[in-house]
Parts: C-alpha cells; sequence; structure tokens
C-alpha cells in the first residue's frame, strides 16, 4: 500500500466531513499481556486504514481546508535511549515526508495544542466508547474548551458526530490495492493449508497441525489473523474450539480454520478432511452437504443481490441435503420455517472481510438487507455440526464439516481469493495422499 493510497484515502473521508467538520482518530493502545510483557503491538485498523502508520502513541486529525494543512499528526519524538531497546521511531521531523502529513507534532504536545483545533470546527467527528483512555483525553480537551467558553475567549463545537459511519461504509467497498492485499494473504493462506493437508497423519496433536500455520505464515512474515481453530473429531462441534491440544485419531475429520494477516489484511479459510486420508462414507455424505451448499452460496454473491441471498441458499440447500439423507424429515420448506436445519447449521454463511477479519460495514440498510455491490468482500463459510445429542442414526454422531472461502463481489462471477484450495472430496483425498 502506498502512501498516496492512504492519501486518497484521506481525501475521500474529508469530502464527507466538509470544512466546518475536524476528525480525530487515536492509534490503538499498547496492552498488558502479563507483567512487564506487552502482547505484540497491533494498529488500530481504522488508523492504519488512514495513516498506514504503525506505531503507538499517535493520534491523527482531519482538517478539510484548512489551509496551513489538512491532515495533521501527533506522534512519539525520536529518542537514541529509547530507540536504542525499542527500535526505529519516525518521529515529528520525518512524518510529513513519509507519511504525507501536512504537519506533525510530538504527541506529548497534544494537550496544547488540540482544544484549538477543536475550537475551530464545529462539527467533531471521532469514535467514542472504543478505547476509555482516548475518550477521557477528549473529555479534558473539551473541558479545557468550556472553561475557555466562559471567559469568553472559545468556542465549543455544536456537534458530535460518529465517525466510524462514514469511515466504515468506505471500509466496505475495497480497492484495486486492497483487492492484491487481500489476494496476497490468501495465497499464503492457501498454501499454509496444502502444507497441512499433505502432512497431517494420526497421532498427531491439534497443536501440530496448527505449527504447520506456524510455519508456512512466519516463512511469508504474516502472522495468524485470529485464533486458528484446529478440531479433530466432536472437537469440531465446538463452533469456537481454540485449544488445539487434543490427539488426531485416525477415522475422525478434523476441521482447520486458518488464515493469515499479512500487511494488514486478513484471510479466513476452513477446510475439513480425514486425518488418515479417506472420508468414510458418511462423512463424505455430510460432506457433499456442506460443499453443495458452499457453492450454491458463493453463487448467490453477485452485484445486486442481498447480503442475505447466500445465506439463504446455503440453509435451503443444506435442509435439502439432511433430508436426502435421512438426518431431517418431512419438506424442505417445513425445516427451514420451523428452525429444524438450525440444530445443524446455527451460523451465519459469511461476514465482511478486510483490514478486520470480522470487517466493519453495515449488513442492514434501514430495514433492508444490504445490495451487494462490486469491491465488498465475504466469507461463505456455511458447515453441518452433528452432535452426539442429535436425535439420528448414530454413525453421523460426531461428524463437523465446515468450508470457507474468501470471495470479492464484481461486475459478473463471484471471485473465490481463495479458488486456488482444494475442497472437492477426489481432490483433497488425492492431495492427502500425495
Ligand atoms: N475464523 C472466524 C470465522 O470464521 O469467522
Ligand atoms: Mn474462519
Ligand atoms: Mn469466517
Amino acid at each position: 500500500m502506498t502512501p498516496e493510497e492512504f492519501a486518497a484515502r484521506r481525501r475521500q473521508l474529508m469530502r464527507m466531513i466538509g470544512e466546518d467538520g475536524i476528525a480525530i482518530f487515536p492509534a490503538a493502545p499498547r496492552r498488558k499481556r502479563n507483567r512487564d510483557i506487552d502482547y505484540p503491538f497491533r494498529q488500530d485498523s481504522d488508523f492504519f486504514y488512514l495513516t498506514g502508520f504503525a506505531e503507538p502513541d499517535a493520534v491523527g486529525v482531519l482538517m478539510p481546508g484548512r489551509e496551513q494543512g489538512e491532515f495533521l499528526l501527533f506522534c512519539r519524538e525520536r529518542d537514541p535511549a529509547h530507540e536504542a531497546w525499542h527500535g526505529a521511531v519516525t518521529g515529528p521531523d520525518a512524518a510529513p515526508s513519509s507519511l504525507m502529513a501536512d504537519d506533525a507534532f510530538p504527541i506529548d504536545d497534544i494537550d496544547d495544542i488540540l482544544p484549538g483545533l477543536l475550537e475551530a470546527r464545529p462539527r467533531v467527528y471521532v469514535t467514542m466508547g472504543q478505547y476509555a483512555e482516548f475518550d477521557g483525553r477528549l473529555t479534558e480537551w473539551l473541558n479545557m474548551l468550556r472553561r475557555m467558553a466562559r471567559s469568553g475567549s472559545a468556542h465549543t463545537p455544536q456537534e458530535f458526530v460518529a465517525l466510524d459511519h462514514l469511515l466504515h461504509d468506505m471500509r466496505l467497498y475495497k480497492s484495486r490495492r486492497e483487492l492484491s492485499a487481500l489476494r496476497r494473504s490468501a495465497r499464503v493462506t492457501v498454501a499454509a493449508h496444502e502444507r497441512a493437508m499433505q502432512n497431517v497423519r494420526p497421532g498427531w496433536f491439534e497443536f501440530q497441525l496448527e505449527a504447520e500455520f506456524d510455519h508456512e505464515f512466519r516463512g511469508a512474515n504474516a502472522r495468524h489473523a485470529y485464533p486458528p481453530i484446529v478440531g479433530g473429531g466432536t472437537n469440531a462441534c465446538i463452533l469456537h474450539y481454540t485449544a488445539n491440544d487434543s490427539e488426531l485419531a485416525a477415522g475422525d475429520l478434523v476441521l482447520v480454520d486458518a488464515g493469515c494477516e499479512l500487511d494488514y489484511y486478513a484471510a479466513d479459510v476452513t477446510r475439513t478432511y480425514p486425518v488418515s486420508g479417506r472420508y468414510s462414507s458418511e462423512q463424505a455424505a455430510i460432506y457433499e452437504v456442506v460443499l453443495a451448499a458452499q457453492l450454491a452460496a458463493i453463487e448467490m454473491l453477485r452485484a445486486g443481490n442481498h447480503w442475505n441471498d447466500p445465506h439463504d441458499a446455503a440453509r435451503k440447500a443444506i435442509a435439502e441435503g439432511l433430508i436426502d439423507l435421512g438426518l431431517l424429515h418431512g419438506s424442505t420448506d417445513a425445516a427451514l420455517e420451523t428452525d429444524a436445519v438450525d440444530e445443524f447449521f446455527m451460523h451465519r454463511t459469511g461476514h465482511w472481510l478486510g483490514i478486520d477479519v470480522h470487517d466493519v460495514g453495515d449488513y442492514r440498510v434501514g430495514d433492508q438487507w444490504r445490495v451487494l455491490e462490486p469491491g465488498m468482500v465475504s466469507t461463505v463459510e456455511p458447515g453441518v455440526y452433528v452432535s452426539h445429542q442429535a436425535d439420528v442414526d448414530e454413525r453421523w454422531h460426531g461428524i463437523a464439516v465446515r468450508i470457507e472461502d474468501v470471495v470479492a463481489v464484481t461486475r459478473d462471477a463471484p471471485d473465490v481469493l481463495t479458488g486456488t484450495l482444494v475442497k472437492r472430496v477426489d481432490d483433497i483425498e488425492a492431495v492427502m495422499n500425495g
């Protein structure tokens, strides 16, 4: 992503904000893991989207039409003693050229400068309720202005507007460069799934399969975009299983939901395959139901359709498939209307994906499902989970299958960004058996 791309995003946002508005957006705070150890720092997604700046202790400000500069950045100052321990810091001197900021100031000066900037604009765009510390600072700046207003020497803002309304709608439409970034994350993720599929064997523990992803992701300078799910056998029925510490048994399926984040863009992929390389006939039968549902859902991810159309298609295909197999009874319509199908497929078929794995953007506009448009990117991830409590023949018990790909809406056919990863039964068995 180039500095020009970030600048174009800021320009687009500033056009919507207008010349009586100011937008203020903070970097992510550092977070403690335990005692004196921090979690690895990860920039706030909105902040990154607008700046490309990956350091903590920073605040961005946009003031459309301001003559002395529209994009101001508060950031850490350079300090040789600090940098000797923690590495290079950009600093306010270099920020204008490297980040295309019009001006940059030390973050320690923000209390002196920001109230004056706020005073100049009646409308303030800010995301509140996300970072308590930032909310507190904002309140302080406003109180400073209020005190000055009482003595007649300042104005206070008239209106606060949720910045995320505008920003998250922008983030929903991926640019050409963003689609390229998503493709790169998809490629690394596909390679990792292939490696895992080729190497898994009975007797391995789930964490060993997880390690195949660590290897492939770190080898590409990527990291997990979310805690990976590696669930053997009935562990796959636990939707948010992340313990990944059981032994993988011959005869069981393993469900692997793992995707990387590379250059701040995520992938999110699931495959489900037999630990020993061959699906049993029951496993294959359930698998085919899920695959048919996934293909039907992908087919619906087209411009002009509604957000819910892929989900409706997947639910219908699963109801039909489970009726054919005898896991559900009666008509398809009845299975859909009575929610009988939800016992086996209890989650949504997808979610937006981008800088966040569960990306921002509204799924509804007013009381309507959103109309799909080119540039939107979603996962498609139906599943069937047959728990031991399910009132079906016990040969089905413990079988759980999910298939998940990343799909971009285009002007014509859906573009499956992770489409090179095998998912037909024959193809998977061929990869697994060399
Ligand atoms: N891996 C999280 C999800 O599939 O939504
Ligand atoms: Mn997933
Ligand atoms: Mn997902």
